[in-house]
């Protein structure tokens, strides 16, 4: 590329950034902060501590309450157990919602999502210090076919997935029935049922169950497999295979 290229090609890529995501300045998240009390303030509160109004019934007796941005760690990560989500991961959650938890929030302009991220952020001072990095997702998928499924299958035997998920996967493993999963604020939670991709709160494309199981939920018993699969790339995308062949995913 010649050098004006490379500056015609940088100025159209801040442009197209700035476009989208704002600056996370002050007036930014002024305008969030908006659209937060009339969109988010019901279920998470005015102070960002997971006690709005709804608050009195979602998770009262049963996970999940609706997220205390103040002090909870996040579920939906592309990064390690432990860490903050990137940006993408919560534009990716306010996009597409949690299904039976949190709607879709599509239905905002690109620009209202990011303002309503950079006021949500500011709940939590770790967004200022912390940088976080997205996990390498392992690798291009391999085709799907009866063999890889079969190892992926092999894969849930070995990594113990049935106990909490079940045999065959519809969340009725013995520890998930015994109903002694808690989740972090010490409400029972159940393992999912697995052959009802479109209720993941995490998506159900392949990528997205590969991240999931890199990263694990934060906050609930479902943990992370970054040590198992790291270097085993082709392990995740054949456990993810054989998740989905208990439907007939995925459903991207
Ligand atoms: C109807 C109630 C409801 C509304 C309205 C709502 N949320 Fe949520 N939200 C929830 C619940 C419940 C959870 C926790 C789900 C879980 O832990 O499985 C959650 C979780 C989250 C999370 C954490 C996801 C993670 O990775 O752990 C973010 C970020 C979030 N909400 C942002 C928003 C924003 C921004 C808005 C407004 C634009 C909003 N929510 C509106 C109920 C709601
Ligand atoms: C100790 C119990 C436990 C074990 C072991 C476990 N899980 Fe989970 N898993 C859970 C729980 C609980 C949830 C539900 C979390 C929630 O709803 O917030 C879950 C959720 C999931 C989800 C759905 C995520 C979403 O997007 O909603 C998938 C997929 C999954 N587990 C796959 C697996 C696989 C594959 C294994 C083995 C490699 C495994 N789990 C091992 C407890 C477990």
């Amino acid at each position: 590329m010649t050098l004006s290229a490379t500056i015609l090609a940088i100025g159209l890529a801040a442009t197209t950034v700035l476009a989208v995501k704002p600056e996370g300045n002050r007036a930014t998240r002024e305008n969030g902060r908006v659209i937060y009390e009339r969109s988010c303030l019901f279920c998470h509160g005015a102070e960002g501590k997971g006690d709005g109004p709804a608050g009195w019934f979602i998770g009262r007796y049963e996970a999940p309450r609706p997220r205390d941005f103040t002090s909870e760690g996040f579920k939906l990560r592309s990064t390690e157990s432990g860490s903050l989500p990137t940006d993408q991961d919560l534009f990716r959650t306010v996009t597409r919602g949690i299904p039976g938890y949190m709607p879709s929030f599509a239905g905002l302009t690109d620009t209202e999502r990011w303002q309503v991220i950079a006021y949500v952020k500011s709940f939590n001072p770790a967004f200022q210090t912390e940088t976080p990095v997205p996990l390498l997702l392992g690798g291009p998928a391999p085709l799907a076919s009866p063999t890889s499924i079969e190892t992926g299958r092999a894969l849930y035997v070995r990594f113990e997935c049935h106990t909490c998920h079940g045999k065959d996967g519809r969340g009725d493993g013995p520890v998930s029935e015994a109903g002694d999963l808690k989740d972090a604020s010490g409400l029972r939670i159940v393992a999912t049922d697995l052959t009802r991709p479109l209720s993941f709160k995490n998506g159900s494309s392949p990528q997205d169950l590969v991240r999931t199981l890199m990263t694990g939920l934060d906050g609930t018993p479902m943990p992370s497999y970054a040590v198992q699969l790291t270097g085993k790339e082709d392990e995740a995308w054949y456990l993810a295979q054989y998740l989905l062949s208990l439907s007939s995913g995925p459903f991207p």
